[in-house]
C-alpha cells in the first residue's frame, strides 16, 4: 500500500536569494524597528561588505549594537555576556551575518532577549515558550542552512558535547542569501560547508517515516521524512552534484565559478529547509562526539562519517538512495534501484575524497580504541538517533564508528530486507 505521507515545511517568512541581494537589507528591517543587534565574527566585521550593510541600517534610521567577535564552537558564555550587556535595552531585530556560528548566536540571543533566563533553559526541543526577537540571517558560508532552520547549536563547558536549541520560534523571519558573500571562501571551508549541505539533504531525505497523526508537527520539531522537505532535499543534492567540485576547485571561467557558488548557496538553504522539518540522523549523532574529540570542523566530521552511515542505512532506504543517485548524477551506469542504491554511496565517497574530506575517522585524527565511547556518546543524541531509518543501538553505532575508523564500508554491507520501507 502507498505509505501515508506527511508534508511539513517551516520556512522563513522571506527568503531572498541572489547576487547583490544584501543591498536590500534595509528594506527587510521590521517596520518601526529602532534598534538592531548585529552579530558577526572578527573576519566579517572587517569586510567592506559588512560596513556597507551597517551603513544601510544607519541610513534607515535604525541604531545598532554590535557583537563582532563570535567564536567558532559558539561558547554559551559569550551569548550570556551579550545578554547582560543588552539587558536594559529594547532590541527590535537581531541580524546574524556570517557562517552557521554567527547565525546560531543570533538565534539564541534573540530567545534570551525575548524571554530572559539562560541558554540552558532552552536546550532540547520545543523549550522556547513563544516568539523570539525577529532574526534576519545573512549567511557567508554555503552549508549549514541555519538561515532556514529551527535549530542553533552551542557549546557549554558543563556538557561534553555541543547541544542544540530547537524550536519553530527560532526560524529566522528573513534569510538574505547573497552568493557574493561566499565568493572569498577558501577551498577547505567551501568543501566542509558544502559537505554539511549534502549531509542535510541525504539525512533528511532518508530519515525515519513516522505515521502522520495529527499533532505530530506540534509534538516534534523534527518529524522525519516529509513530502515537502523531500523536494528541497533532492534539489539540494542535485545542486551539490552539479556544483560542489567546481566551487571547491575553482574554474578558469569566472561565470562558471560564480554559477557554482550560486548553486551551493541554493543547496545550503534548500538543505536547511529539508533538515528543518526532516531532521538529521546517525551521521550527525556520531559527529557530536567526533567533533568534541578531534576539534575538526562540523562539516568535515559529518563527511568522514556519511558514507558509512549510508552503507548501514541503505537496506532500509533503497528507493530513496536510488533517487539520490539520480539527483547527484550517480546514475550514468543505469541499473535497478538496488544497483543505484549501492552506486550512490560510492559516488558520495568519491566526491568527498575529491574535495579533500578525510575518508576515515583515523585520517580525521580520531584516536584509536574510541569506538565504544563514540557510540555511548552518540546514543545520547536521542532526537537524531530516533530519526534514523534503521534502528540504532549502541552496538550498531559502534559498528558504524569502527567501520568509519578503519575505512571498512564492506563490514556494514547487508542485504535489502524484503519489507524495507
Ligand atoms: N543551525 C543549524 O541549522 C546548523 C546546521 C549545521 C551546522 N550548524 C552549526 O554551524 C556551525 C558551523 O558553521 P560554518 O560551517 O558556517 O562555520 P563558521 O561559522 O564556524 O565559520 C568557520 C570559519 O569560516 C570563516 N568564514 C565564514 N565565511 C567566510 C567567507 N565567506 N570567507 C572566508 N572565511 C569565512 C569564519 O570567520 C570562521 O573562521 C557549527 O557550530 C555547527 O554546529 C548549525
Amino acid at each position: 500500500m502507498h505509505p501515508p505521507t506527511l508534508g511539513l515545511l517551516r520556512p522563513p517568512g522571506t527568503i531572498l536569494m541572489g547576487r547583490g541581494q544584501r543591498h536590500a537589507l534595509a528594506l527587510h528591517l521590521p517596520p518601526g524597528a529602532q534598534h538592531a543587534l548585529v552579530v558577526t565574527d572578527a573576519r566579517m566585521s572587517r569586510e567592506p561588505a559588512f560596513a556597507a550593510m551597517m551603513q544601510q541600517v544607519e541610513e534607515a534610521g535604525v541604531r545598532h549594537s554590535l557583537v563582532a567577535d563570535v567564536q567558532s564552537e559558539l561558547p554559551v558564555a559569550d551569548i550570556v555576556d551579550a545578554q547582560k550587556r543588552l539587558a536594559h535595552e529594547r532590541v527590535d531585530v537581531v541580524i546574524g551575518i556570517g557562517g552557521g556560528t554567527c547565525m546560531d548566536f543570533a538565534k539564541v540571543i534573540a530567545v534570551l532577549l525575548a524571554h530572559g533566563g539562560s541558554p540552558q533553559d532552552y536546550y532540547g526541543e520545543n523549550a522556547v515558550p513563544g516568539p523570539a526577537v525577529p532574526v534576519i540571517a545573512i549567511p557567508t558560508t554555503a552549508g549549514t542552512g541555519s538561515e532556514a532552520t529551527p535549530v542553533a547549536v552551542v557549546s557549554d563547558p558543563d556538557r561534553e558535547m555541543k547541544i542544540g536549541i530547537s524550536s519553530p520560534y527560532i526560524v529566522p523571519v528573513t534569510a538574505i542569501c547573497d552568493p557574493e558573500l561566499t565568493d572569498g571562501a577558501p577551498p577547505a571551508l567551501t568543501a566542509a560547508v558544502g559537505t554539511d549541505a549534502l549531509s542535510h539533504a541525504i539525512e533528511s531525505f532518508t530519515a525515519i517515516r513516522r505515521t502522520p497523526k495529527p499533532g505530530l508537527a506540534s509534538e516534534r520539531v523534527f518529524v522525519g521524512k516529509s513530502l515537502l522537505a523531500d523536494q528541497y532535499a533532492l534539489a539540494a543534492a542535485a545542486a551539490v552534484g552539479r556544483s560542489l567540485k567546481t566551487a571547491v576547485h575553482g574554474n578558469s571561467d569566472p561565470n562558471r565559478l560564480a554559477a557554482a557558488r550560486d548553486d551551493m548557496v541554493f543547496a545550503a538553504t534548500a538543505g536547511g529547509l529539508a533538515l528543518g522539518t526532516g531532521g538529521t540522523a546517525a551521521a550527525h549523532a556520531l559527529q557530536y562526539p567526533v567533533g568534541a574529540a578531534t576539534h575538526t570542523p562540523h562539516g568535515v566530521g559529518v563527511g568522514a562519517l556519511l558514507p558509512y552511515v549510508m552503507e548501514f542505512n541503505r537496506p532500509a532506504r533503497v528507493p530513496e538512495f536510488a533517487a539520490l543517485a539520480r539527483a547527484l548524477g550517480a546514475d550514468e551506469r543505469q541499473g535497478d534501484d538496488e544497483d543505484l542504491s549501492h552506486a550512490v554511496i560510492e559516488h558520495v565517497a568519491l566526491l568527498l575524497s575529491d574535495i579533500g574530506i578525510p575518508a576515515t575517522l583515523a585520517d580525521l585524527g580520531m584516536p584509536s580504541g574510541k569506538e565504544r565511547w563514540l557510540a555511548t556518546q552518540a546514543i545520547k543524541a536521542t532526537r537524531l538517533v530516533e530519526n534514523n531509518p534503521r534502528e540504532l543501538d549502541a552496538d550498531a553505532l559502534e559498528a558504524i564508528a569502527a567501520a568509519a575508523y578503519r575505512g571498512d564500508r564492506a563490514s556494514l554491507r547487508s542485504a535489502t530486507p524484503a519489507h524495507a520501507h
